[in-house]
């Protein structure tokens, strides 16, 4: 699996993000869609930044029964979307609905990862809330491993549980990893970060940037200074 530095581009409206992309001359960053842009543009939003040349991770999150989750991502498949995303919560059944509806008739289809447990759910919320009785890692590796055994691509996961990860599912096993800052860089709202390169010596097959990037004062810089650290 190729390493790669995506930009998560939290933006809410299609001038704002077509306004941050056309900076970029001469790169052609793999770009993350979130649901508001989405929800906010549509579609067409993802043909269009896909049209300009660049790779596209569509971060809906999918959770629901297992044939409406087929349906929708075949309609996401026919998009081009390069990677998106379900809840690993939605259970074994629903993750393989996933991936056969996902799958187009000449047998491509998009990379297709797991959330496992979000990051902002913490162990006592686990526990009192969804009723879970076992260590938030525990859960993280169980689900991890409910979605290879689905035949998903990866997770999504912090840098800090990626090297784990390639340990219970092997390294083929895609980690796609947020929660990265430059060393010299603001932390924000983000707890646990590590630096692209950290990313990089621990395993991590793609990174997710976002205001690192979004919000730098030169963001063509900072794409390249993070390419450089994490792809080397
Ligand atoms: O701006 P920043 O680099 O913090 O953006 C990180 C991106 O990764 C955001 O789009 C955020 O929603 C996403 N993300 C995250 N933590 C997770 C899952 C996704 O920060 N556990």
């Amino acid at each position: 699996m190729g390493k790669d530095v995506i930009v998560a581009c939290d933006f809410s409206s299609k001038e704002a993000v077509m306004n941050f992309l056309d900076k970029f001359e001469n790169e052609k960053p793999f770009v993350k869609i979130g649901m508001e842009l989405y929800y906010a543009e549509g579609p067409a939003i993802v043909k269009e930044i896909k049209d300009r040349g660049h790779k596209i991770f569509l971060d809906l999150k999918l959770h629901d029964i297992p044939n409406t989750v087929k349906k929708a991502m075949s309609v996401l498949a026919r998009l081009g979307v390069d990677m998106c995303n379900v809840h690993a919560g939605g259970t074994v059944a629903m993750m393989e609905a996933a991936v056969e509806g996902l799958t187009r008739e000449d047998g491509t289809r998009p990379l297709i990862i797991a959330v496992t447990q979000l990051t902002s759910t913490s162990q006592e919320r686990m526990t009192q809330d969804l009723l879970i009785n076992e260590p938030i890692d525990k859960v993280v590796m169980h689900y991890a491993a409910n979605a290879k055994k689905a035949g998903l691509d990866g997770v999504v996961c912090s840098p800090l549980e990626a090297g784990k990860v390639h340990e219970v599912c092997g390294d083929s096993f895609v980690t796609v990893t947020p929660g990265v800052r430059f060393a010299d860089g603001d932390v924000g709202d983000q707890v646990r970060v590590m630096t692209p390169a950290q990313a990089k010596a621990i395993g991590s097959d793609y990174i997710v940037v976002g205001r690192p990037i979004t919000a730098a004062e030169d963001p063509v810089a900072a794409y390249k200074r993070c390419v450089e650290e994490f792809v080397g």
